[in-house]
């Protein structure tokens, strides 16, 4: 079928079925915007070089310009006898241009040129999700920031543990977030090599100019080898192990919204707009948008491990196998980049519920570590004192009597070592306030932390 861009060395056309089999145009015309700046830039520094002449440049830009034209209109002809979105380009540059659209690929293989194509995309989409994870981590600080002195209870086996303020554990969410943006920067720098000149994966006979089409392109410098620049998809790979730790933390996140949203927590209201009802039951409001970045963790994970899978046991240099590496990355991309704007929209949206997070802080003897701290003070071995205190709390369960509300005669029936300036330790104020150093949830501190968290955060 001499009708392809191959043909020339075979006696019968491809089969139907494999034609469709074989082709990746469906998903990888996603990354035609790509390709193009790609061929720009190969064609400029053929023109350099003398490979091609002015006028032949000229040519090839005008003939992308109008493809661009064509592919951002919708009119563009995508065909599957052609492939992928590399052939149909080119075959649509020489049926625009002529001869000189066939010269493009002088120097070029479309395995440089496809390498090349998923750094770019994964580059751009990389930008745009350091931008939305920017923006939910500056919703999340600010959060924070206005919620320095609002008490709720932490939690340790999600039972009652120690007061803490609802700040600190925004502030929590917020170092997730900023090594995942770490990771993601750390990505982003790895793969911001050019392969174009690598051609097939020995390199090409022609004068090219590696490092002016690595500049062209933006990228930092030309990859270092040739066979390597066409065969690893680690990148890929390392963008979505990035991407499962992100969901990750965000389906953590959403497993807390989910229980702080219900009527038993009520710690939280989520905004009308970002929930739904029930067909059946009247009264229901379900926090869609958390369950279904947690579900979606699930996909990413899959995907991760899909390209890992995919890479696996591949000899040197390309392989067709490669090109399974693209639905898994584009699924992965788009699935991160709607979680992150849902989250980002609606974290800042939420509403915290003072009242009921002060009063779930205050029953559960939160501040029982607070009393063992205290008789320690008094001079008592710290496991004595947990001793004691455990006793005193098993007393508070019986009777349903909180520390606080006990009165003095009956603590000092625990120990004598107690007086009344207990009181002032048994308060949440007096709990947080006195875990005063960094890390520590004491408001004061939680105040600053904001303040550096925000300031790394602008610094991007
Ligand atoms: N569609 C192919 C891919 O995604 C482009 C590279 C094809 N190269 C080749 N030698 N068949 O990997």
């Amino acid at each position: 079928d001499t009708s392809k861009l191959w043909g020339g060395r075979f006696s019968e056309p491809t089969d139907q079925f494999v034609q469709r089999f074989t082709a990746s145009v469906e998903f990888d015309q996603r990354m035609a915007r790509e390709d193009i700046l790609g061929s720009l830039a190969h064609a400029e520094m053929l023109c350099t070089v003398g490979v091609l002449s002015a006028s032949e440049l000229t040519q090839i830009h005008d003939g992308m310009a109008q493809i661009s034209q064509e592919i951002t209109d919708g009119s563009f002809q995508w065909s599957v006898e052609l492939e992928d979105v590399h052939m149909n380009i080119e075959a649509r540059l020489t049926q625009l241009i002529g001869i000189t659209g066939k010269k493009l690929h002088t120097g070029r293989s479309r395995n440089d040129q496809v390498a090349t194509d998923i750094r770019l995309h994964l580059r751009s989409a990389i930008d745009l999700i350091g931008a939305e994870l920017t923006r939910l981590q500056q919703g999340t600080i600010t959060l924070a920031a206005a919620n320095c002195n609002t008490i709720m209870p932490g939690f340790t086996h999600l039972q009652t543990a120690q007061p803490v303020v609802f700040g600190h554990h925004l502030l929590a969410w917020n170092e997730m977030l900023e090594r995942d943006y770490g990771r993601l920067m750390d990505c982003r720098e790895r793969l911001n090599q050019c392969p174009l000149g690598a051609a097939a994966l020995a390199g090409t006979t022609y004068p090219i100019e590696r490092a002016q089409t690595a500049a062209t392109l933006g990228f930092d410098r030309p990859t270092e080898n040739s066979l390597d620049s066409v065969s690893d998809r680690d990148f890929a790979i390392e963008f979505c192990a990035f991407a499962a730790l992100l969901m990750t933390h965000m389906s953590r996140i959403s497993e807390e919204l989910v229980l702080w949203a219900s009527a038993q927590f009520n710690f939280i209201e989520l905004p009308d707009r970002f929930c739904t009802g029930s067909s059946i039951m009247p009264q229901k409001k379900n926090p869609d948008v958390p369950e279904l970045v947690r579900g979606k963790v699930g996909r990413v994970n899959g995907n991760l491990i899909a390209l890992l899978t995919l890479m696996k046991s591949q000899p040197l240099a390309y392989n067709k196998d490669n090109q399974e590496d693209k639905e898994p990355l584009f699924d992965t991309i788009d699935t991160v980049l709607g979680s992150l704007r849902a989250f980002a929209d609606m974290i800042p949206a939420m509403r915290p519920k003072t009242e009921q997070m002060r009063e779930a802080a205050r029953r559960g003897f939160s501040t029982a570590t607070d009393l063992a701290d205290y008789l320690v003070g008094k001079g008592l071995p710290f496991r004595d004192a947990h001793e004691v205190v455990g006793k005193a709390v098993g007393h508070g369960v019986a009777t349903g009597t909180d520390l606080a509300d006990m009165p003095l005669a009956t603590l000092q029936g625990f120990s004598s070592d107690i007086t009344a300036d207990v009181f002032e330790v048994l308060t949440l104020e007096g709990s947080v306030a006195a875990r005063n150093h960094l890390g520590g949830t004491a408001p004061q501190q939680v105040a600053a932390a904001a303040e550096r968290a925000m300031a790394l955060v602008e610094a991007r």
